[in-house]
């Protein structure tokens, strides 16, 4: 079947997230997905059925339900101080949706978008599917993978359309400072570019407040901001995100949105609504709950042989380096799956300066996060 396949997609292979270890370990401990193991707030999924039974079961408004823009726009004056109207917002079905239909409306063929790496897998696919070129920026773990504007700088050319920055940082656990990101937004005023903030894990900056890129640019002329209750509500399956932009780009992305799957589910986009009207209730205990995590998974790798790692600063994500001798980090995954029973994901999956890491997904409780390190401390390869 092949033949019908055009070629940009021929070569496609398995997702690694359609790989399944649970039914060969029954006991396997997941730190692969970053999808929440809490359960989304009682008042969202009350929401959501009660829309449902006072007769909102119709197509919404293709741009987005005007109840959840409005959220979202008080939502990001309130704790941004970001001025956005209801017609600057976009809902999208996800953050995922959200960020290919940016790159699809501004890309033409062969312009570059730079990507920081250790990166969320998808970007450089979606540039490409969007006929992009990416460009990958290698941060260090030696600094912290803090990105560094003067090196982001040198891969500007005529070309380069756009820069993507995710922080706080899937698979990194980084939080750029605010120092960067007003660097890299004059970079991008001085270049004319886009930067496309990928801002979704806002609540979990463990040492400072998140404050978003586009809060520097009131008139959104270089930066768009994507966010999604995804993480920062545990509403990975509601598949829920938004795009605050400038209106004439917002104008050209509702057209691909439209046109692709038309609307959000209404029933999500109501569920949303009232989720970011309490969201005072509802993310302060996730907060909690993973920067606990994150910080029990930090304890218990510094303990380990041959592993490094970063104090976290964000995220529910670790990224500890290994440098087993005579081990690749494929080996050591494997490893570590075959006789503790507990998934993890290569570093590499995230890029090329993800080679010689690994990323933990804190995405269960901290008794689980105690038995995955007691099985893994037992391992010969990390033993001191
Ligand atoms: C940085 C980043 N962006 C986007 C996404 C996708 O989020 P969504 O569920 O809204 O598609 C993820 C999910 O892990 C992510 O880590």
């Amino acid at each position: 079947m092949k033949e019908f396949i055009q070629e940009k997609y021929k070569d496609i292979k398995e997702s690694i997230y359609s790989v399944d270890y649970s039914s060969k370990y029954p006991d396997l401990i997941n730190f692969g997905v970053g999808d929440p193991d809490l359960m989304t707030h009682e008042m969202i999924i009350k929401e959501a059925y009660d829309s449902q039974i006072a007769g909102h079961t119709h197509y919404e408004n293709p741009q987005g339900y005007l109840g959840l823009r409005e959220e979202i726009s008080k939502a990001y004056k309130e704790d941004f101080d970001v001025k956005c109207d209801p017609s600057e917002i976009l809902i999208t079905m996800s953050g995922t949706e959200a960020m290919y239909i940016i790159l699809e409306v501004i890309l033409n063929p062969g312009e570059e978008v730079i990507v920081p790496s250790p990166y969320f897998s998808v970007y450089p696919d979606q540039i490409k599917m969007a006929e992009g070129v990416p460009v990958i920026y290698e941060t260090k773990f030696e600094k912290e993978f803090n990105i560094e504007p003067r090196e982001i700088e040198k891969l500007i050319n005529e070309k380069t359309k756009a820069i993507i920055i995710n922080t706080p940082n899937n698979p990194t656990g980084s939080v750029y400072s605010d120092e960067t990101l007003k660097e890299v937004y004059e970079m991008a005023k001085k270049y004319n570019l886009i930067v496309i903030c990928d801002d979704i894990y806002t609540i979990y900056s463990y040492e400072s407040k998140f404050k978003p890129m586009i809060s520097y640019d009131p008139e959104f002329k270089n930066v768009i901001s994507i966010s999604s209750m995804s993480k920062d509500y545990v509403m990975t399956g509601w598949r829920l995100g938004a795009i605050v932009a400038h209106k004439d780009l917002i104008n050209a992305m509702t057209y691909v949105h439209e046109n692709t799957v038309y609307a959000v589910p209404t029933l999500c986009q109501y569920a949303g609504a009232m989720g970011i009207a309490n969201r005072k209730i509802i993310c302060p205990p996730l907060y909690e709950e993973y920067k606990e995590r994150m910080y029990l998974a930090y304890e218990r790798l510094k303990k380990l042989n041959h592993v490094e790692v970063l104090r976290p600063k964000g995220t529910f994500y670790i990224f500890p380096k290994i440098t087993v001798p005579d081990m690749t980090t494929d080996e050591v995954v494997r490893e570590i799956l075959e006789k503790a029973h507990v998934n993890l994901i290569n570093g590499s999956a995230f890029g090329p300066a993800g080679e010689g890491f690994i990323r933990i997904a804190v995405t269960v409780n901290k008794d689980k996060i105690n038995e995955a390190f007691d099985r893994i401390e037992k391992l010969d390869i990390f033993k001191k």
